[in-house]
This record gives structure tokens, sequence and C-alpha cells, in this order.
């Protein structure tokens, strides 16, 4: 079943950049590109290697240990070496308390 988690601000993820967060003990990458926020598990298919450390461009991240890309919407690969996709997430953001929150 789906939960969801509370993992901060809208403004904690500024547009174009990724930002660790954890969710049910699990590491998660969370991207911002314009309006649309996408999440995927921090950690790199190919190696060990953080998603959140790595370069976002024409929305692709690019893993900092060897250059492999992934799609930020999808969690495909979008270039080697990775041939695995890594898991994507849902993320919404949702107004609670005056505020609005991302989970
Ligand atoms: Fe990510 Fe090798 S560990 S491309």
């Amino acid at each position: 079943d789906l939960q969801w988690h509370d993992v901060g601000e809208p403004d904690d993820f500024p547009d174009g950049a990724v930002w660790p967060v954890v969710a049910a003990g699990m590491p998660i990458a969370v991207f911002r590109a314009g309006e649309a926020l996408h999440a995927l598990h921090d950690l790199c298919t190919h190696g060990a290697a953080k998603l959140s450390d790595g370069y976002v461009e024409n929305g692709c991240v690019e893993c900092p240990l060897h250059q492999g890309l992934f799609d930020i919407a999808t969690g495909q690969p979008c270039g080697g070496p990775v041939t695995q996709a890594v898991r994507s997430f849902p993320i919404r953001v949702v107004t609670r308390d005056g505020a609005g929150r991302v989970e």
C-alpha cells in the first residue's frame, strides 16, 4: 500500500536541482524541474553512488561516479554505463496548516 511521507517544504527543492531526503528509512533523491517534482531511489543501479550528488541537465541526472544518466521523471537509463532503471516514487505537494508540504 502506498503511504505518503512528509519530506519538507516546496521551497526546500529549488528548480533544476536535486536534494537528498529520507522517507520510511529509504534514501530518496528529490528533483524539481519547473513546477514538476520527481523522486528517485537515491542509489545508482550501477554502483555505490548517490544520485543526489549528481548533476541535473536536460531532464536527466548524471551519476557522479561513472556519468551514467537517468531520466529524473521515470528513472529509466538515458545514457551508459547504466542499463537498469532506478526506482521512481510518486511525489505530491499538499497544503496543511496553511503551508505547502512535499510528500
Ligand atoms: Fe553510477 Fe557507475 S555508479 S554510473
